[in-house]
C-alpha cells in the first residue's frame, strides 16, 4: 500500500498571499480530505474483499483438509484392498484454480488501487501455491492410483494362483483316490468329503458324520488297530495318525485303505481336531503280496542255487582231493617201488653172491634204499602232521651259527651262507631234528635255484602276530626264521602248488616234491606257519614263523643220529617187548639180542601187564598201535604209575596221536629204526630214569617181583582200544 507525504509552507510569502494562501489552503485541504475519504472508502472495500478472500481461502483450505483426510482414508482403505480408486476419484477438486478464476474476474470487474493490488498479488501467490500443492496432490494421487492398480492386479494374480493350486490339490486328491476327513475332539463329530464317503462305500448325504460310522466300515480283523491308532492320536499321545485297514465287504472282496492324519491345535495350543486323508492302497497291497511271493521264490531260487553251488564246490573239492590223493598215491608208489626194486633185486643177488665183498656192497645198497623209504614216510608223516614232535626250547641264535656246519655239505662252490639276527630273538619251542630237516630242505631248494652260486641269507627276528589280521589265524609272539636266496624265483602261477606233496619241477631223480610239504607240516604242527615271497629272476624267501618258548620243554627228547657208543658199554637187561606185528616183533627181539639184552615178547597190553606182574623187567619197549584193547600209550601211562622205576620207551611208525604222546610226556622211538637208533634211544631213556647201565645177572638169577606193582598193587587198565 502507498504512503501519503507530510504537508509544509514558506514563511516569506505569507504577507501577500496570506488570504489567497488561506483560500488555496482551504481548497487543497478540502481536496485532500475528499481524497482521503475516497481512499478510506476504497481501503474499506479492499479490506472487505481481502476478508472475503481470506474467508474463501480458509473455506478452501478446510475443504482441502477434508479432501486430504478423505484421500488418506481412501489410501488406507486401498491398502486394505477394500476400495477401488474410482470410489474417490470424483471427490478430488482444484480449489487453487478456482480461486485464481475468482481473482481474475474481480480484477476485470474493478481496478483496485495500490493496496488492493498488493493484497490481490499476495492472494495470487497464495492461490498459486495452493494450485502447486494441488498439482502435487494430484500427482501423488495418480501415483497412488497406479500403486492401487498394480496391487490390485497382484492381488488378482495371487487369487488366481491360489485358485489354481486348490484346483490342482483337488485333482491330486481325486487322482490319488484320497478323501479328506476331520474328527473334532470331545464332540464325536466328523466331517468328510464326498470322495472319502465314496472310498468307504458311504452315501455322503445320509451317512451319520461320526466316528462309529467310520469304524463300522472297518474289517473286524483290523478294527482293533484302527481304534488303537485313533485313541493314541485323539488323546494326544501320538499326534500323527497312521493306520492301514481293510473295509468290510459283503461280497467277500478285499479293499485296503490307508489313513494318515495329524492332531491340529487351536490358537491357544489346545488339541482341536484330528484331520487327515484316507486313500486306497489295494493295488499297493496286492503289489506287496506279489513282491513278497516273488521274494520268497527268489530266496528259494537263491537257496537252490547256493545248494547247487555248494554241491558243485563239494564235487570240485572231491575231484581235487581225489587228484591230490592220486598224485600222492602215485608219488608214494613210485618212490616205494624204487626202494622195493633195490631191496628185491638186492636180496635176489644176495642169495647168489659169491664173495663177502659182493654181499657187503649189496647190503649197503639195500640199507640205503630202505633208509630212503624211511625218510620218505617220515616226510609224508610230517606233512600230514602225524609225526610226533619232541619240542623243546631252542636258542635260535646259537643254533643259527651251528647251521654253517650243517649246511656245508648241502651248499656248492660259489655259494655263501650269511646269518643275521635282529636283536635278541630268544628261544623257540621246536623239535630240533625236524627244524634241521626243514632247513636242509629249504637250503637244498635255494642251492638248486642258484646253479651259478650266490648268497643264501639266514635271518631271524621277533614278530608279534594278531589272529584278526593273520591269514593263518596265528596269535602271539613268534620268531620269523627266513631263508632268502638269489635264485631264479618261482613263477606266480606255481606258488600256490609248491606245498603240495610230490609237486616238483625238478627232473626225475632230482626231486621228490616232499621237501616243502615237510617244511609246511612241521611249521604248522609246531604252532606256526610258512610264508613265501618270490620274484622271478630275483630270488625266493621262505620264512618260518615259529612260536617263542615261554617255559621249559614239553617232552623228553630222544636224541637221534648221535655217534653210537661202543656196544660193550651197555649192560645187558631183561627187556619186555610189546608188539602185535610178528615180523616186526621178531626183528626187534633180534636187534635187542644183538645189543646184548634178554628179551620177552608179548603182543597185547593185557599180556604185558600180566608179564610185568610175574617178572621183574629192566626195560619196557612197547609199540603204540596195538590191535584190540588199550594201546601202547595207555599201557605206558599205567606202567609209569604202577612201576614208576621201570624205564619205558614207545615205538611208533604212525604218529596218529602226536598230541597224546606229547601230553603224556612219553619217550618215543620212530619206526623204522635200526640197531643204532634203538641203542641210542634205550641209553637216553635209562639215563633220564637215572638207571646205571650196570651188568645184570640175567633173568634166571633174579628174584621176581623185585619192584612189583606199586601202592594199589593192581595192574589194571581201562579196556578202551586205540582210536
Ligand atoms: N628257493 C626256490 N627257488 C625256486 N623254486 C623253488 C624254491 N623252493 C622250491 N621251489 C619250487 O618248488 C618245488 C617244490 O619244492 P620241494 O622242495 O617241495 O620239492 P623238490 O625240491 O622239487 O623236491 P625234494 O625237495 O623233495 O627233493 C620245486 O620243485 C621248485 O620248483
Ligand atoms: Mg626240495
Amino acid at each position: 500500500m502507498r504512503r501519503q507525504e507530510p504537508y509544509s509552507m514558506n514563511e516569506a510569502g505569507r504577507d501577500h498571499a496570506t488570504q489567497a494562501g488561506h483560500a488555496r489552503q482551504n481548497s487543497a485541504s478540502k481536496r485532500l480530505e475528499d481524497e482521503n475519504e475516497q481512499l478510506r472508502l476504497s481501503l474499506g472495500s479492499v479490506r472487505e474483499e481481502a476478508e472475503a478472500f481470506a474467508e474463501e481461502r480458509a473455506e478452501l483450505e478446510r475443504k482441502l483438509d477434508v479432501r486430504t483426510r478423505a484421500l488418506r482414508q481412501a489410501e488406507a482403505q486401498l491398502a486394505m484392498h477394500r476400495s477401488k480408486p474410482q470410489d474417490f476419484r470424483g471427490r478430488l477438486g482444484t480449489p487453487g484454480a478456482r480461486l485464481l478464476d475468482v481473482m481474475a474476474s474481480r480484477r476485470d470487474r474493478d481496478a483496485p488501487d495500490e493496496e488492493g493490488r498488493i493484497a490481490l498479488e499476495e492472494m495470487r501467490v497464495l492461490a498459486e501455491e495452493l494450485e502447486a500443492g494441488n498439482a502435487a496432490l494430484s500427482l501423488a494421487n495418480q501415483e497412488l492410483e497406479q500403486r492401487v492398480s498394480s496391487r490390485t492386479s497382484e492381488l488378482a494374480a495371487a487369487r488366481e494362483a491360489l485358485h489354481r493350486s486348490e484346483e490342482r490339490l483337488r485333482l491330486a486328491l481325486t487322482f490319488a483316490g484320497a478323501g479328506e476327513w476331520d474328527l473334532r475332539l470331545g464332540e464325536n463329530r466328523a466331517t468328510w468329503s464326498k470322495e472319502w464317503c465314496a472310498l468307504h462305500g458311504l452315501d455322503a448325504a445320509s451317512a451319520e458324520p461320526c466316528r462309529e460310522t467310520w469304524t463300522g466300515r472297518v474289517h473286524p480283523e483290523d478294527l482293533l488297530a484302527v481304534e488303537a491308532a485313533l485313541e493314541r492320536s485323539l488323546k494326544g499321545g501320538q499326534p500323527d495318525f497312521a493306520v492301514e485297514y481293510r473295509l468290510r465287504d459283503a461280497r467277500g472282496g478285499e479293499r485296503w485303505l490307508a489313513g494318515r492324519g495329524r492332531l491340529l491345535h487351536d490358537a491357544h495350543g489346545h488339541p482341536m481336531q484330528l484331520s487327515g486323508l484316507s486313500f486306497d492302497i489295494t493295488a499297493r497291497k496286492a503289489a506287496e503280496r506279489v513282491l513278497a511271493r516273488r521274494n520268497l521264490l527268489l530266496e528259494e531260487e537263491v537257496e537252490a542255487a547256493m545248494a547247487a553251488r555248494q554241491a558243485a564246490q563239494t564235487q570240485r573239492f572231491q575231484t581235487m582231493k581225489m587228484e591230490a590223493l592220486g598224485q600222492l598215491t602215485g608219488g608214494v608208489a613210485h618212490d616205494f617201488n624204487n626202494v622195493l626194486a633195490v631191496l628185491i633185486s638186492g636180496m635176489t643177488l644176495l642169495l647168489r653172491a659169491d664173495s663177502e665183498e659182493q654181499r657187503n656192497s649189496l647190503l649197503q645198497s639195500m640199507m640205503q634204499a630202505a633208509r630212503r623209504g624211511a625218510t620218505l614216510t617220515q616226510r609224508l608223516l610230517t606233512f600230514a602232521r602225524r609225526q610226533p614232535l619232541q619240542s623243546d626250547p631252542l636258542e635260535l641264535q646259537i643254533w643259527m651259527q651251528e647251521m654253517h656246519g650243517l649246511a656245508a655239505p648241502v651248499l656248492r662252490a660259489g655259494m655263501r651262507l650269511k646269518t643275521e639276527a635282529e636283536g635278541d630273538v630268544g628261544p623257540v619251542l621246536v623239535d630240533r631234528g625236524e627244524l634241521e630237516q626243514a632247513m636242509l630242505n629249504v637250503l637244498v631248494n635255494a642251492r638248486d635255484a642258484m646253479p651259478n652260486g650266490g648268497t643264501v641269507t639266514l635271518s631271524a627276528r621277533k614278530v608279534h602276530v594278531q589272529a584278526a589280521s593273520d591269514p593263518d589265524g596265528l596269535d602271539g609272539d613268534f620268531v620269523e626264521l627266513g631263508v632268502e636266496d638269489e635264485g631264479h624265483g618261482i613263477p606266480p602261477e606255481m606258488l600256490p602248488r609248491i606245498f603240495e606233496p610230490f609237486f616238483t619241477t625238478k627232473p626225475v631223480g632230482k626231486g621228490t616234491g616232499l621237501g616243502l610239504p615237510q617244511v609246511y607240516g612241521f611249521a604248522r604242527q609246531s604252532g606256526g606257519t610258512v610264508r613265501v615271497a618270490s620274484e622271478v629272476g630275483k630270488g625266493t624267501r621262505i620264512a618260518l614263523l615259529l612260536p617263542c618258548a615261554k617255559g621249559a620243554g614239553q617232552c623228553v627228547t630222544v636224541p637221534q643220529g648221535e655217534a653210537p657208543a661202543p656196544m660193550a658199554q651197555d649192560a645187558p637187561m631183561l627187556v619186555l617187548v610189546v608188539e602185535d606185528d610178528d615180523q616186526v616183533a621178531a626183528m626187534t627181539v633180534e636187534l635187542l639180542r644183538t645189543l646184548g639184552h634178554t628179551v620177552q615178547r608179548v603182543s597185547s597190553t593185557d599180556e604185558a601187564l600180566h608179564a610185568l606182574e610175574q617178572t621183574q623187567f629192566d626195560f619196557l619197549l612197547a609199540d603204540v598201535m596195538l590191535g584190540g584193547g588199550p594201546d601202547g600209550i595207555e599201557l605206558a601211562v599205567a606202567v609209569s604209575r604202577l612201576w614208576p622205576n621201570l624205564p619205558l620207551l614207545l615205538a611208533s611208525g604212525y604218529g596218529g596221536m602226536p598230541e597224546r604222546i606229547a601230553a603224556a610226556k612219553l619217550p618215543l622211538l620212530r619206526k623204522p629204526f635200526g640197531e643204532d637208533e634203538l641203542r641210542q634211544a634205550i641209553r637216553a631213556v635209562c639215563a633220564r630214569a637215572g638207571r646205571a647201565l650196570s651188568p645184570c645177572p640175567g633173568p634166571a638169577a633174579r628174584p621176581t617181583g623185585r619192584s612189583g606193582p606199586s601202592a594199589d598193587g593192581a595192574a589194571r587198565l581201562p579196556s578202551q582200544g586205540p582210536s
